[in-house]
């Protein structure tokens, strides 16, 4: 049903773009974008070749070395299409109170109980509609910003956009970014400006580098990227 709704997103803002009068001058590779993923197909059969099977690496080590803590009081992370939820295991476990949003229920069975024994929660629904009411202070994103379709990026950053409080940040797994658009996806490709571009003018890039920890058998490259809330 959840994984449907996700479904229907990307069906009707394609028929959108497709039916545009100036679609006939789209590039080739937007006007044949293969049909959407049925992610609980995904997980139903296993093909998850996404799933590391624990953290990234990469957010092992911010968190690891004290570069990703939350406030003593405990802040509020978002994590827009969890998964198995090992990212937003590790955040919970490092002391931030987190949602994990994914829309196929019962991606891992233990994972909602898992998330509200460390005072967080999975809820299962369509990321890019979720208000989170400005109530986050981080949004973690890895490999849902790829998985989405790029005429859906813009939806990804208004639901950061509604996420985010004053001053909060996306901490982003920039993945696969040397991965041209040519090639399709998911995952599609994308350089940290595309993700600036879909947050808007509220945001800055604070901090954009290679990962210091990748994943060995990622045959993309892998950047870490950082943007604040300015406005
Ligand atoms: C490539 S997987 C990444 C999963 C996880 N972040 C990880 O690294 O293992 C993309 C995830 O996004 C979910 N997803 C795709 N579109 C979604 C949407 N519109 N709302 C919520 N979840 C979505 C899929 O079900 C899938 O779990």
């Amino acid at each position: 049903m959840q994984s449907a709704l996700c479904i229907d997103r990307v069906r009707a803002s394609r028929a959108f773009v497709q039916s545009a009068p100036w679609a006939g001058s789209l590039p080739s590779a937007l006007a044949m974008t293969p049909e959407p993923v049925d992610w609980a197909a995904r997980y139903r059969e296993a093909d998850t070749p996404w799933d590391l099977g624990a953290a990234h690496p990469e957010l092992r080590r911010l968190l690891e070395e004290g570069l990703l803590a939350p406030s003593p009081g405990g802040d509020r992370a978002l994590v827009p299409g969890c998964g198995n939820g090992h990212d937003a295991r590790a955040l919970a476990r490092a002391g931030w109170r987190v949602t994990a949003l994914d829309c196929v229920a019962g991606v891992d069975g233990a994972l909602g109980s898992d998330l509200a024994a460390l005072g967080g929660e999975l809820v299962v629904t369509d990321a890019l509609a979720y208000d989170g009411g400005g109530a986050f202070a981080l949004v973690w994103d890895h490999t849902f910003f790829c998985a989405i379709a790029p005429e859906q990026r813009r939806a990804w950053g208004k639901m950061v956009g509604r996420a985010l409080a004053p001053g909060g940040a996306v901490q982003a797994l920039v993945f696969p970014c040397d991965k041209p658009a040519s090639e399709g996806g998911p995952p599609h490709g994308f350089a940290p400006e595309a993700m600036g571009a879909a947050l808007g003018p509220g945001f800055r890039l604070v901090s954009d580098a290679p990962v210091a920890r990748g994943v060995e058998h990622r045959s993309w490259m892998e950047r870490l990227a950082r943007f604040e809330r300015v406005d």
